[in-house]
């Protein structure tokens, strides 16, 4: 969602706000703003668009000064406009805010400070917060840190905040269900609503908990709750480096994360994969491993493409341990109010770690008493921190908005759950050393179908005028059809829905003319004669196929207008390689559309609220 950055320190802030900013653009990018403190005072800059915009117009006319706050957006309340752009600032001119997140409430404090006067510039929630930090300071002697404490207990809903102040020269910040880390330099600080803004000037951080307010001062800095009890705070070692959060040559992040996929997915196995044991090793679940392999039944919650990897969670999970599987879209999870028993272990996937419907099922879970676990990708996230235990994706910073390595990431780690699940379980000795080689030889495979871009690029060129797709898989490739189909529409702006194939009978074969790419991922796996079917099935009606098959497979020649063809591997693990020429297709069609690909409209990064 929205991003912020925060400087106090000997340098100018405005550089370090800006590049800040630019590196959190994937987080929201409909306007942008800053708020300095210098000589002259509190100046605020901000404008609807993108960063570039505001940085054009901050060259003309240089902000001096070494504290400040930076925020990017993605509109909540009120249109991306320059008056809802944030920081918003006092009545006074004495501090200006940015904020993450929805205040619940501000219809009625609004309504409040109206009758006493107040007036409000922009629609935002963010505007409501300002001013009753505002009204409070103007009846009472509270300094500002405790005007902010004290409003924070008077809003319902979530906040991640920043402030910046002429009267007190420090950074404010505070957090409730919104992330906020502490970047700590030498003899300065830093605030960020991710590591991205803060890794190219330090390594050490503090993550702030729900309920938590930081005030840095050039000297220091403190952490107390919002109902002020003064708190000790462990100080954590960032693990991105610069060169992961920067395009190294690529036009997008976008392809250099499907590009990067053989090393993301080494990492996410390094360690724990042990074929000539052959075991698989997770550290992250061995206080919890003997609940988990004695559970009754595994619940996975996720959303969009992680709950598509969620999905092919329950093929391997079932398969492999025999335990019963349910995936629930972590946004409706909760309002459910979902049976839990005892023996029941819910089980959430998050790239980012700080969704918030994500979160909220986790807590639903904690409430209900199970055991929770996680699969996230950034370390120290929040839903890292309030699971009980889980598996690191490691498959470093994704900043692309559409997720790519983390999906496969998340098939691996799912893979190796459901694989040491199935240790002394169904699978031999002989069985287990098979399955770990075939895992552990992915990353070459990976490659091999990468090294198929150009043929990919120029199949693209020949799609990209479609108004619909239509994906089709089964098994294992249901959930990737799903995959696929969200990729295309997310960043290109066409519309494609998925499908298991055979359910396209159903309805879905009424679309089907000359006009309608039909993608069908058609490996030779115990789905492929009935797939087959589905084909001719489609091409009977004039619909135009592409069919992902595997190499050697020449059967679907003459039925399919294009066929690609991808390395061999076991079934349960062709989602590992069926998904990339997916990724790539839709990639090229974007570009080719001139779509914004790694920003694409109305999508952020990280979705904090509900
Ligand atoms: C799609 C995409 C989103 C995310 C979803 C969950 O490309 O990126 O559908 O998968 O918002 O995000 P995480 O995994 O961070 O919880």
């Amino acid at each position: 969602m929205c991003g912020i950055v925060g400087y106090i320190g000997d340098q100018q802030a405005e550089s370090i706000l800006l590049t800040g900013l630019k590196r959190l653009e994937y987080r929201g990018y409909d306007s942008a703003g800053l708020a300095i403190v210098g000589d002259d005072g509190l100046v605020v800059e901000k404008r609807k668009g993108k960063v570039d915009e505001l940085r054009s117009a901050v060259n003309g006319q240089p902000l001096r000064g070494t504290l400040g706050v930076g925020h990017t957006r993605w509109a909540t309340h009120g249109p991306p406009t320059d008056e809802n752009a944030h920081p918003h600032t006092s009545v006074t001119g004495e501090f200006a805010l940015v904020h993450n997140g929805i205040i619940e409430n501000h219809g009625v404090i609004r309504q409040r400070l109206s009758e006493k006067g107040y007036t409000f510039e922009s629609d935002t929630d963010t505007e409501v917060l300002v001013h009753l930090i505002d009204d409070i300071r103007a009846e009472t002697d509270l300094s500002l840190e405790e005007a902010i404490r004290q409003a924070l207990t008077q809003v319902v809903g979530t906040y991640g905040i920043a402030v910046v102040s002429s009267v007190n020269d420090k950074l404010i910040a505070a957090r409730k269900g919104s992330p906020l880390i502490l970047g700590i330099g030498d003899g300065e600080y830093f605030i960020g609503s991710d590591a991205a803004p803060l890794v190219e000037h330090t390594r050490q951080v503090v993550y702030l908990s729900d309920g938590e307010i930081v005030t840095v001062s050039r000297s220091g800095y403190e952490v107390k709750t919002v109902e002020n009890v003064p708190l000790e705070k462990e100080v954590h070692e960032l693990e991105w480096d610069l060169g992961e959060i920067e395009k190294s040559g690529y036009d997008h992040f976008m392809l250099k994360e499907i590009m990067e996929q053989p090393t993301s997915l080494s990492d996410s196995m390094r360690g724990r994969l042990l074929p000539e044991d052959p075991r698989v090793v997770l550290g992250g679940l061995h206080t919890v491993w003997d609940q988990l392999v004695d559970a009754d039944r595994i619940i996975i919650a996720a959303c969009g493409t992680s709950w598509h990897s969620a999905l092919v969670g329950e093929y391997l999970i079932e398969s492999f341990a025999r335990i019963p599987v349910e995936v629930e879209y972590a946004s409706e999870f909760r309002y459910r109010n979902p049976i839990l028993r005892d023996g029941d272990v819910v089980v959430v996937i998050s790239q980012s770690g700080e969704t918030a419907d994500t979160l909220a099922a986790v807590r639903e879970a904690r409430k209900k008493g199970v055991l929770c676990l996680g699969i996230c990708n950034v370390v120290g996230s929040t839903i890292a921190r309030e699971t009980d235990a889980g598996v690191y994706l490691h498959a470093g910073p994704e900043i692309g908005v559409a997720s790519t390595k983390a999906f496969t990431a998340q098939v691996t780690v799912l893979a190796m759950i459901a694989l040491k699940l199935a240790e002394n379980r169904t699978l031999s000795t002989g069985e287990m050393a098979h399955n770990l080689h075939a895992l552990a030889s992915i990353p070459d495979k990976v490659d091999e179908v990468l090294d198929m871009n150009d043929e990919i690029r120029e199949m693209a060129s020949v799609y990209r005028y479609a108004s619909n797709f239509l994906y089709l898989g089964r098994g294992y490739n249901f959930p990737v059809a799903l995959e696929g189909a969200l990729k295309l529409k997310e960043i290109s702006y066409i519309h494609a829905e998925g499908y298991p194939a055979a359910e396209m009978k159903h309805g879905p074969i009424a679309l089907i003319d000359r006009f309608m790419p039909v993608v069908f991922i058609a490996m030779k796996d115990s789905t492929y004669d009935k797939v087959v079917s589905n084909i001719e099935e489609v091409v009977a009606r004039d619909g135009s196929v592409i069919a992902i098959t595997d190499e050697g497979n020449g059967e679907l020649d003459k039925l399919c207008e294009y066929v690609l063809r991808i390395p061999k591997t076991e079934e349960f693990l062709s989602p590992l390689l069926t998904v990339v020429p997916l990724q790539l297709l839709s990639y090229h069609i974007a570009v080719m559309r001139g779509c914004h690909v790694d920003q694409p409209r109305n999508l952020a990064k990280s979705v904090t609220v509900e």
